[in-house]
Order: structure tokens, then sequence, then C-alpha cells
């Protein structure tokens, strides 16, 4: 079934029209200045809506909302706005099959994919209704007599949000949901791949937005790169948090450092699963299929690199090789699909690319590595046999391409992980608890999330969510990533008569 064909019911449910705007600023821009867009299906290149961009002045009004409502915002009890969320949680719980659809239809995930991505986002708001009654600061030992000292958190302020196409609804979650009851209000700018799921998004939060008298608390801007550069050099925005490629992220963390910003980075990932010769093989095969195929390889944690060692290599790569030529390949709604497509046709042509450089580079093309001809923007998901030392290896490539390099004992596995440029997501897999443990010690992976007999993606909500060295560092989600959205005050009060210095220093006047 088509896209032209199928129901389109679902979109009425989210409020999405033929034409929309894609502006909100404490209430829909009714005609935003900038170009068109259309929002394309990757899977059979139909249009599904579109919608007007902002022009600067639109994007001004989105700012100045937020900065209005800000004001009044933290003011109101963390845990009030803790109940906010959780009606808007409540609003993506009964809307989820509708907006799954909707991402599954936009950027290609298959719609269990599609489904769980907003389950997260449900979870996420959750959380964040929980932690509006435990946003914690601490009581401080003063060494001073009749002293205490403190440490509380205020909102911070406006923020501003970047996400990316392959996690449309997710990721703008993490970062909402606890910005909101921290006390911040925000500007989201969405991929230009999946803006229908931010309008659809921002129309399920105005159910419990609009009426109140907070409409500006949730501001959206569908705009492209000349607005993500607008976020990221704007003072109103005290904190920027963009989720994309390593290569644009250096720009935003610059951008945003030159004017004594804060940013939160989540960049690229090269994620390796470790299969020792000890190992579950029969987990690990699903566990690095589910990492390497899912989402067509476009998720951050998607599994990269797979190191083999040597006693089980050439077992597990059969057993790869039998798997693969079974992966359904097709329409992301069909519930038979395994794998949807890629998002553009540009994606395409940089997983061609990668395979071919793969190839000159002396990398054996084990399965896969075609694009498939017609409508829609299908790969085939392709096992490379390589070395970790290969430039292509070396990259983020958003693609279902999976490098199998094989090595001979837990030392030399542990550095080949590591020489990467990316410290986003690892997994081992192995029975010895010796091994898992040195996996997660101070000289195992270097990466912000470690797993072991569990693949690198799929992560839950309730851990910190992030990565180090080009993975930009930042952390989101759970823990405690919601000190991030706020600013932390020490406080020292004086309750004696007298008012002793620190260190001991005399200094009478
Ligand atoms: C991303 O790809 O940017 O861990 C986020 C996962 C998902 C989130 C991925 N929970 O794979």
């Amino acid at each position: 079934m088509t896209t032209t064909t199928m129901s389109r019911e679902f979109l009425k449910e989210l409020g999405i029209q033929a034409q929309n705007s894609g502006v909100y600023a404490g209430g829909w821009v009714a005609s935003p200045a900038g170009e068109e867009l259309v929002s394309y299906s990757p899977a059979d290149e139909d249009p599904i809506a579109s919608l007007r961009m902002p022009g600067m002045a639109d994007y001004d009004k989105a700012v100045e909302s937020a900065r209005e409502t800000f004001l009044r915002w933290r003011m109101v009890p963390a845990p009030v706005r803790g109940e906010y969320v959780r009606r808007i949680g409540n609003e993506l719980r009964e809307h989820k099959a509708a907006l799954g659809r909707l991402v599954s239809l936009e950027m290609g995930k298959i719609l269990t994919e599609g489904e769980g991505e907003v389950q997260e986002a449900i979870d996420i708001a959750d959380f964040a209704t929980g932690l509006s009654r435990q946003l914690y600061g601490k009581v401080i030992q003063s060494e001073r007599p009749h002293h205490r000292m403190g440490e509380q958190w205020h909102p911070l302020g406006p923020v501003g949000i970047i996400t990316a196409f392959n996690f449309p609804a997710a990721v703008w979650a993490w970062n909402a949901m606890i910005a909101a009851v921290c006390g911040d209000t925000m500007i989201w700018k969405p991929s230009p791949h999946a803006p229908l799921t931010a309008i659809a998004i921002q129309n399920l939060v105005n159910k419990v937005m609009e009426d109140s008298e907070f409409p500006g608390v949730f501001n959206l801007v569908c705009g492209g790169t000349e607005i993500g550069q607008a976020m990221s050099k704007d003072k109103r925005l005290p904190l920027i948090s963009f989720t994309g490629s390593s290569a644009v992220g250096r720009h935003v963390g610059r951008d945003v450092a030159d004017r004594y910003g804060k940013s939160i980075l989540e960049l690229g990932g090269n994620n390796a699963v470790v299969v020792m010769d000890d190992a579950n093989l029969d987990n690990a095969l699903r566990a690095v299929v589910f990492g390497a195929v899912g989402t067509a390889g476009q998720r951050c944690t998607s599994t990269r690199r797979v190191f083999l060692h040597e006693s089980i290599a050439d077992d597990f790569t059969q057993r790869m090789l039998k798997v693969y030529p079974t992966i359904n390949i097709g329409d992301p709604l069909d519930k038979a699909t395994l794998m949807g497509p890629l998002v553009t046709q540009q994606a395409v042509m940089k997983y061609e690319s990668a395979v071919e450089r793969a190839r000159s580079e002396g990398a054996e093309i084990l399965c896969g590595g075609k694009a498939r001809t017609g409508k829609g923007h299908f790969v085939e998901p392709t096992i490379v046999k390589a070395r970790n030392d290969m430039a292509i290896v070396q990259e983020e490539t958003f693609a279902p391409i999976v490098y199998l390099i094989p090595f001979r004992d837990l030392d030399e596995v542990l550095a080949l992980h590591n020489d990467v440029p990316q410290g986003l997501s690892s997994a081992i897999f192995t029975e010895s608890i010796q091994t898992a443990e040195t996996f997660l010690s101070h000289r195992g992976s270097d990466c912000g999330i470690a797993n072991v007999n569990i693949g690198t993606s799929g992560a839950e909500i309730g851990g910190a969510f992030g990565g180090e060295k080009e993975t930009g560092g930042g952390r989101e989600a759970g823990s405690d990533s919601w000190k991030a959205y706020m600013r932390r005050q020490t406080n020292t009060i004086n309750w004696g008569k007298d008012m002793p210095l620190a260190q001991g220093v005399e200094f009478d006047v």
C-alpha cells in the first residue's frame, strides 16, 4: 500500500493538514515568512503534507514567546509543572498508535520501532513527572560556627533544542520533558526530514498547554540550517541541546561557547560489539543484527563494528551470512518488514560511497552492498570484513553497514575497540565475569554507554544517554542529566551574631 492510497485518518487525528504552519510561538503563526517545505515518505517518495518554514521574524517571535513565558513559568512550583508534563505524557499515550505511524511514514523506521520511540517519549514524561518532586539540592557542612551552606538549583531560561531525523519524537521528549519540569521554556528546531512529526507533537502538547496560562512554554520552529545557526548564536538561549553529526556539532559547540552559553552535544557514534570465545552466540547474533540492521543502521547507537574472537569468527560470520538474506526489506508500515528505507536519496549515495571506499581500502564485502532500484530509498544490509584502522571504519556512516574484525585476546580487542574518534555505545558478549568487568573497568570501554550481554542500541531512558570524544560529552534523559537544564547556586547563611571569615583570615576594621 502506498502513501497516497493509505488511510489518512491517523494524520487527521494528529491535526496534520495538507498545508501546515511550521512555527508555534505561544500560538500557531498563521503564515510564516519562509519557504514551503514538503515532507516526503522515504518508502515511496510520495508527498505526505507540506508546511511553511519560519523567516527570521517568526524565529524571533518564538524566542520572545519562550522568554516572556519563562518569567512566569519559573515561579510555578516544580510539582505543578510536573503535572502539565504528566498530562502531555497521557496525550502521547492516547495517540501512541497514530504518532508511531507518522514517525514510521515520515522517516522510514518500521512500525514497531516507531511505536517504541513514542513509548520512549511516554517513559521520559513519567520520569520527568517524578523528577519534578526530586530536584534535590545539598546541605554542605560549613567550616565556620553558626553557618550553614547549601546548594540549590534554579531554572536556566528558554533553552534551544535541535533534533535529528532518526528519533524525531523521543529525543525531543528527553529534552523537553526534563527542561519543562526544571522550569525552563523552550524552542524546538526539528530535522527538516521529520517536520510533520514535530507538528503532530506540538498539537498534542497544545491540548494540554494552549488553554493554560502557559501556551508559550513549548515553541516550535521548523527551520533549516539558518535557524539552527541563529539559535547557536542567540544569547537569549542559555542552553542549546543539539543531536546530530559530529561535523555540525563542532560548529554548534563553538558558536555556543563563543557567547558563554552551555551546550549538550549528542553526536556521532562508532559503536562496537565484542564477541568473546565464551559468548552465547545465539544472543550475540540477535543483538548484532538488531544493532546493525534496526532503523536501517540510522541510530547513533547502531552497531557499526563487530569484534570476533578468532576461535568463533568463522562460525559467527557464517551465522550472520545466513540471517542477512532473510531480512525483509520494504514498506516500514508493513508488519512483516524488518528494515525500511534510508531517509533520503543523499543517504543512499553516502551508503554507496562508503561501500565503494571500503572496497578500495581492501575490505571484503561479504554480503549486500547495493542500493535497490525503483521507488524509495532502499539499500541492502551489508556485511564487510575489514580492519579497524581503515579510514572508512573510523567514520560513522548512517547506514546498515557492519564491519567484522577478528581479534586474538582481550587486551588487543580493548585497544582496537577504543581506537576510533567517537565514544557513544559499546557492548561485550561473554560468560566470564572477569572479562565482563574488565570491559567495564577504567581500562575497558571508553564510551558513555557500556553493556554486557546486550547490544549497543535500544537504551532505556532511566540512564544518562551520551558519550565521549567526538560524541560530544553531553548527557540527556535519565539519571542526573536534569542538572544541565538548571543553574547551580551555592548559598552560605550565617545565623550567628559574629561574622568570622573562612580559612581563618583575620581582617578587623
Ligand atoms: C539516537 O539514535 O539519537 O538507545 C537515539 C537507543 C535509543 C535512542 C537512540 N533509545 O538506540
